[in-house]
């Protein structure tokens, strides 16, 4: 594609006017939202109403005018970007905390319904806090062992001792999509519960749970969802486990009734009892400002844009003969490209000191993210020039682009 192409498909672009919602610098060329999402405009006076109004003025009166309800209603706003009800959804914790809430809380209902079934089945290679995850939560559950299996052979080690698959739908590395429908129908078939990581899925590519008929999923909120650093993650059970599935976290938010200040414990009903703790209200508000962006978006504009940018970036990869390790169908794949490089991190810092913000994953992957809200087609195609001209000039051998830093 040339540069004329590019802005051509920019003229008609349903989505540019978003790009104005974001406060990005103008000097850069911002592909790493698949990591952490760029300031919505909204968020800083979204937070300081927060501060200066909801704190500062009504203190803690605030608590009965939308705080207390914050997590079913972001919950709810998640909901429709990732297929499930509104009432299947709620925000809290981190997405660690999320896994391992449910992970617990699945192989224990597993354990009253199939004693034999005692696997936590996941993914070599997998996000490190699924797995890390997943061996304490194994460590919960008497008997409970974690099985890890190449992406290729997860399909054979479905077995009738599974009791739970954890999978992540995008894979963080390589954006590779599992085949969600699919995985769900081959978990139930064998009588598992299917619990799906979103957290490089939601507002990257269209989902569909319930279509899915997926058991549980997880997600970040500070990639795609734009909702700041650390940013409360969500939880989604369907409505079919919501009486039966607890969350072993039996904190007094998640208490049927928790100003009745009782000493037992009994979860609240619905999706209120994954509540753990007093709910972060500093960090909701800038997540809700990123949420409230998303409300009015076309959806189907935004994936049918990420595939017309994946293709220019994919170009010029080609172009400067990198090795994709991401696959070219758009079904296949997530919102992100990665190529394959033994001097990744290198070429990812000269990339950074020519205004182009990616990111490295070790030990050999450059990986940029293509996020339509706020990327245009022209910038894109301009990245992929200057990755182009990295990579043909070897730019990137300067000694100074060697040195890496605590966080790639
Ligand atoms: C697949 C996946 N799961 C989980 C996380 C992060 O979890 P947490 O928000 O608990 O740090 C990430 C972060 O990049 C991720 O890619």
């Amino acid at each position: 594609m040339t540069r004329d192409e590019a802005r051509a498909l920019d003229a008609h672009d349903p989505l540019a006017p978003l790009r104005d919602r974001f406060a990005l610098p103008a000097e850069v060329i911002y592909l790493d939202g698949n990591s952490l999402g760029p300031l919505p405009r909204a968020t800083g006076p979204a937070m300081a109403d927060m501060v200066a109004r909801q704190w500062g003025d009504r203190l803690i009166r605030s608590w009965n005018e939308g705080w207390i309800d914050a997590p079913a209603r972001l919950g709810g706003k998640i909901a429709p970007l990732i297929g499930a009800a509104a009432d299947e959804v709620i925000v809290g914790d981190s997405t660690s905390a999320n896994l391992f809430k449910a992970l617990v809380a699945a192989l224990r209902i597993q354990s009253e319904r199939h004693p034999e079934r005692r696997v936590v089945l996941s993914e070599a290679g997998n996000f490190p806090t699924d797995l890390h995850i997943a061996e304490g939560a194994v460590a919960c559950v008497p008997g409970a062992r974690l099985r890890v299996v190449p992406r290729d052979g997860i399909a054979a080690a479905i077995d009738d001792d599974v009791a739970v698959i954890l999978l992540t739908h995008v894979h963080y590395k390589t954006s590779e999509r599992f085949d969600m429908a699919a995985i769900t129908a081959a978990a139930h078939r064998a009588g598992a519960l299917m619990l799906w990581d979103l957290s490089h899925s939601v507002g990257a590519v269209a989902v569909d749970l319930a279509g899915a008929h997926a058991d549980l999923a997880v997600g970040c909120t500070y990639k795609y969802l734009n909702g700041g650093p650390g940013a409360p993650a969500f939880l989604y059970v369907a409505k079919r486990w919501q009486d039966r599935l607890a969350s072993p976290l039996s904190g007094w938010m998640g208490h049927a009734e928790p100003f009745a200040f009782a000493d037992a414990y009994a979860p609240a009903p619905g999706m209120k009892r994954w509540l753990a703790g007093t709910p972060p209200m500093l960090a909701m508000a800038a997540l809700e400002a990123g949420l409230d962006l998303w409300m009015a978006v076309d959806r189907d504009a935004v994936w049918a844009k990420s595939a017309a940018l994946w293709r220019i970036m994919a170009a010029a990869g080609d172009a400067a003969g990198l090795e994709c390790v991401t696959p070219a169908d758009p079904a296949a794949r997530g919102s992100h490209i990665s190529f394959r490089h033994p001097h990744a991190h290198a070429i990812a810092q000269a990339l950074i000191e020519r205004g182009v913000i990616g990111d490295f994953r070790d030990p050999d992957i450059l990986r940029l993210g293509l996020t339509p809200l706020y990327l245009s087609h022209d910038e894109v195609w301009r990245a992929g020039d200057i990755l182009r001209d990295i990579i043909t000039s070897g730019s990137w051998r300067d000694p100074r682009f060697a040195t890496r830093l605590a966080v790639t």
